[in-house]
């Protein structure tokens, strides 16, 4: 019985991953980011309010369950100071040691905010359309050996050493781009100050849930963005600048690959993206509009309209496969109440050819057209069914085509925001 859990998005984000975590962080111990950063947005909505984290994993609802932040997170410690201030003013995270985070997780700088707008500026048709938190700066940063981390945020001497010999290049670069230079003193006096008031929650992430793991106790490891944004596996180069796959749970939290880990794929019944790339399902029309409007598709982070579109089921046995999911929660089936006849698309073809599989190069990827199944859909509300029986027929056999052709079993349906608006079939925690 797997009583640990990766919770991962199959698609480009965006999947309802929060809310999923806030119900199963009830049956945990330990719920812990394990990748990404600010560039991540989670919406909770608990007794009507809606809660928005970027950083502060999703079971923070929950007082007496732990909360941690992980080695492989990048961590903007202006912003999560300011999560916490909000979470506190709240009543949440009001325990010592509900929020740990890892010494070795990499800060995003005010620089690399700068740098990635700077350089989305420039990239032309290029143009990732990244969410501009700074995060693929901060990680080419660490992939160049010249980051600041959180453990040099807590040593005063270190960091003046490190950003002394970090500034020069950064404000070149800047520079070149036209922008201001940052000054050194004004950036210290700042990173001096946030320091002090997160050196109370800094503590060893990965022992804290080595033990978790090691006495049977269910840990949650949260996913950010999705498998189809993976740094190497999703349609490079327009992907965040981290490995998003349930892979990068065990890496980034430094446990081995024999333990018994679950992997739930969130699974949103339609397509969204938001930022540039393919998305091969995408919708221009009035029905486009419809899950844009019924869904709220408007991002949680940095409030752009996202794309929208048909479930693309051979991009999801591709994201799922990468993620080894062993079961699968549905979300926002009821945004697709009243579309009338639903489209799933169970193929492509390139120049009128049948195509196999995802292209590795996006260019090509853009050019594929889906070849579609149609089911006829249903006109019901679903807000209010709490079992899989009770679902129009229109919407189980969606459902059962879902899990047909992904063979993989869905454990969880969410028909609404709310806690309540959800249909357990099995718990992911729990199976057997
Ligand atoms: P970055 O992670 O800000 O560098 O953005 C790279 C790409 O990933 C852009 O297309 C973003 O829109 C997308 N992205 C990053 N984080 C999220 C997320 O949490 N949800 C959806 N898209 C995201």
């Amino acid at each position: 019985m797997a009583s640990s859990l990766v919770i991962v998005g199959t698609q480009w984000g965006d999947e309802g991953k929060g809310k999923v975590v806030d119900i199963l962080a009830g049956f945990a111990d330990v719920v812990v980011r394990f990748q990404g950063g600010s560039n991540a947005g989670h919406t909770l909505v608990v007794d009507g309010q809606d809660l928005v984290t970027h950083l502060v994993p999703s079971g923070v609802m929950h007082p007496g369950k732990r909360c941690a932040i992980g080695p492989a997170v990048v961590v903007d410690p202006e912003l999560l100071l300011a999560e916490i201030a909000g979470l506190q003013k709240r009543g949440l995270l009001a325990e010592p040691g509900s929020l740990v985070i890892s010494p070795r997780a990499h800060a995003v700088m005010p620089y690399h905010k700068e740098l990635d707008a700077a350089r989305e500026a420039t990239r032309g048709p290029m143009r990732i359309g990244t969410t501009l938190r700074g995060i693929g700066p901060c990680l080419e940063d660490k992939a160049a050996r010249s980051g600041i981390r959180v453990c040099d945020l807590l040593d005063s001497e270190a960091l003046a050493e490190r950003i002394g010999a970090r500034l020069p290049e950064v404000n070149a670069v800047l520079a070149h781009h036209g922008r201001e230079p940052l000054s050194e003193s004004g950036l210290l006096l700042g990173l001096r100050d946030q320091a002090e008031r997160l050196a109370p929650f800094v503590g060893d992430v990965c022992a804290l849930v080595r033990s978790a793991l090691d006495r049977g106790r269910g840990v949650l490891f949260e996913g950010a963005q999705g498998a189809m944004l993976d740094v190497d596996h999703g349609t490079y180069p327009f992907v965040t600048a981290a490995s998003t796959v349930a892979g990068a749970a065990l890496s980034g939290l430094g446990i081995g690959p024999g333990r018994d880990v679950g992997v739930l794929g969130i699974v949103k019944a339609y397509s969204t993206r938001v930022g540039e790339g393919p998305m091969p399902t995408e919708l221009t029309d009035e029905r486009g509009l419809h899950m844009q409007q019924t869904g709220g598709e408007f991002g949680a982070t940095t409030g752009r309209p996202r794309r929208c579109g048909w479930i693309d089921l051979t991009a999801l046995r591709y994201a799922t496969a990468a993620c080894g999911c062993t079961s699968i929660c549905v979300t926002k089936l009821d945004v697709l109440r009243g579309l009338r006849p639903l489209r799933l698309a169970v193929g492509y073809t390139l120049d009128g050819q049948p195509h196999d599989g995802i292209p590795a190069d996006a260019g090509v990827y853009g050019r594929v057209d889906p070849v579609y199944e149609e089911l006829d859909g249903w006109d019901e509300d679903l807000s209010e069914v709490r079992e899989k029986d009770a679902l129009p027929q229109g919407a189980r056999r969606y459902l059962d085509f879902v899990e047909n052709y992904l063979d993989l079993p869905v454990d969880i349906i969410s028909v609404g925001p709310m806690r309540s608006e959800t249909i357990v079939i099995r718990n992911p925690l729990r199976r057997g």
